[in-house]
């Protein structure tokens, strides 16, 4: 192995025009985490040694986003090779290597980036990663030299006749010599259709001063380009396809796998099984063993081991669901704490409470967490039995073991043991259904004859 540092500037100072959004395009997410951590993510697994972040001067946000990797800002879009020169100070003298690598490509490889690397380290001023996309326009495209390597790079507004066809693409990721890369970059002018200063004209340059450059291919649905939100939907299936591939690598079974949709953070323990049409939102750990049916909704939940979630389950932020827990169909869980055993398993809504090991939430249960101002906890205890249909008006506490009635609504805590419940009782009248037509046949009648009067 060599001991050279490795650097890497990654660009997001563009504008991202063409996502028509508020929001700077490197923010938008894949996967449910911004544009800019996946590739983050990749350079950490680099390891580099130096690293910088290229923003424009309004992009607080995306600063925010990276730290505690350093940015170094563009005050002035004028190109990728003039977004380059701003990490300059960053990365200049800490790196003996740089690879320069694009925030709107966001599924790039660390093992791709170290082919790039060491294709550059083997003789060649700039290693360049290529692609072949279906279809190429947008892209720059890859011009070969005779003797081998690459000899230019021409952007889409600058083709010629000629090289409209060319179907090898500009990945947007760059390796080279720190020094030289700098070096190269002072050459640049901004003689294109765009006046910008391009990266992409490095390759001329170095060709000219009588290096070679390399070209490593990369798959084309790792290294497609962000630049619309249709392609951000290109991206976010082949993130979808990734981490449904590593979801069954791991262990788990998914019935339908192109209908489950993982946040980049979705952690599966061994054994899960997970049926169609399951959205897994950031921050979802689920334990062993676990099954989770067909149309569940989970999002900065727990799942413990054993546990049964859905059919149609809704498991939202601070939910955490204890070992061989039910949760059944048309449940939602919020912020509560479900232990070891206990069954919430028909229509009901769980907010803000914890609920003891083996409780059985009837059918209909709604925890009345929240008086229009203030929202307050329901303390359900070990092996609580909540009749169907009860409103549990917080703050309040049921106790181990108590039981409360069918259709209750229940305002004052319940002790440990006890029956509680409130409902008024039936009243029942001797031949009530004939009496009670009669009396709606003479109504009708009445009401007709009113209306017969006012039309007259
Ligand atoms: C760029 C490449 C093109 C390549 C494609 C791959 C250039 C000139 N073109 O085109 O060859 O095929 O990516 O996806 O490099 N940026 C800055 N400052 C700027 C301009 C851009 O930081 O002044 C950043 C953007 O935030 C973005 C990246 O550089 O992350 C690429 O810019 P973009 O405008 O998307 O270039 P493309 O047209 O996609
Ligand atoms: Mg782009």
């Amino acid at each position: 192995m060599n001991d050279r540092r490795l650097g890497a500037i990654v660009l997001a100072a563009g504008l991202g025009t063409r996502m028509r959004s508020d929001r700077p395009k490197v923010l938008h997410e894949i996967a449910g985490r911004p544009m800019i951590h996946h590739v983050m993510a990749m350079v950490e697994a680099l390891g580099a040694h130096a690293t910088a972040v290229v923003i424009g001067a309004d992009m607080d946000a995306v600063a925010a986003a990276v730290a505690p990797h350093r940015t170094a800002v563009q005050a002035e879009r004028r190109g990728t090779g003039h977004a380059v020169l701003a990490a300059r100070a960053l990365i200049d003298g800490a790196a003996d290597d740089v690879v320069v690598l694009y925030g709107d490509v966001p599924l790039i490889r660390a093992d791709t980036v170290r082919r790039l690397i060491a294709a550059r380290s083997s003789g060649a001023a700039l290693a360049v990663l290529g692609f072949r996309p279906a279809d190429p326009s947008g892209y720059g495209r890859l011009i070969l030299a005779p003797g081998g390597g690459l000899d230019r790079i021409v952007e889409q507004a600058d083709l010629g006749p000629a090289e409209q066809t060319v179907a090898l693409c500009n990945a947007g990721a760059v390796a080279a010599d720190a020094r030289r890369l700098f070096a190269l970059l002072e050459q640049l002018r901004p003689n294109n259709a765009q006046g910008e200063y391009y990266l992409t004209d490095i390759v001329a340059l170095a060709r000219a001063a009588g290096d070679s450059v390399a070209v490593v291919e990369a798959a084309a649905e790792e290294v497609q380009g962000v630049n619309s939100r249709l392609d951000l939907s290109a991206v976010e299936a082949v993130a979808q396809r990734r981490l449904r591939h590593a979801a069954m690598a791991a262990g788990a079974t998914l019935t339908d796998p192109d209908t489950v949709y993982f946040s980049a953070d979705t952690r599966l323990g061994r054994d899960v099984t997970v049926g169609p049409n399951v959205v897994f939102g950031r921050g979802v750990t689920v334990g062993d063993r676990v099954e989770i049916r067909a149309f569940c909704h989970l999002e900065e939940t727990r799942v413990a081991d054993d546990a049964l979630i859905g059919p149609f389950a809704r498991l939202r932020p601070g939910a955490e669901i204890g070992v061989g827990a039910h949760i059944g169909n048309f449940v939602e869980i919020k912020n509560a704490v479900i232990e070891a055993g206990a069954k919430a398993n028909h229509l009901s809504y769980v907010g803000d409470a914890h609920v003891g090991a083996g409780a059985n939430i009837g059918a209909g249960t709604i925890t009345c967490n929240y008086d229009g101002v203030y929202k307050w906890h329901t303390e359900i205890g070990a092996r609580a039995f909540i009749g169907s249909n009860t409103a549990l008006v917080a703050p309040v506490t049921i106790g181990a073991d108590a039981m409360v009635g069918a259709g209750s609504v229940i305002t004052a805590d319940v002790p440990a043991g006890a029956l509680a419940f409130n409902r008024a009782p039936p009243t029942e009248v001797a031949d009530g259904v004939a009496r009670f037509r009669e009396r709606r046949v003479k109504f009708r009648e009445r009401a007709r004859d009113k209306q017969a009067k006012s039309q007259s």
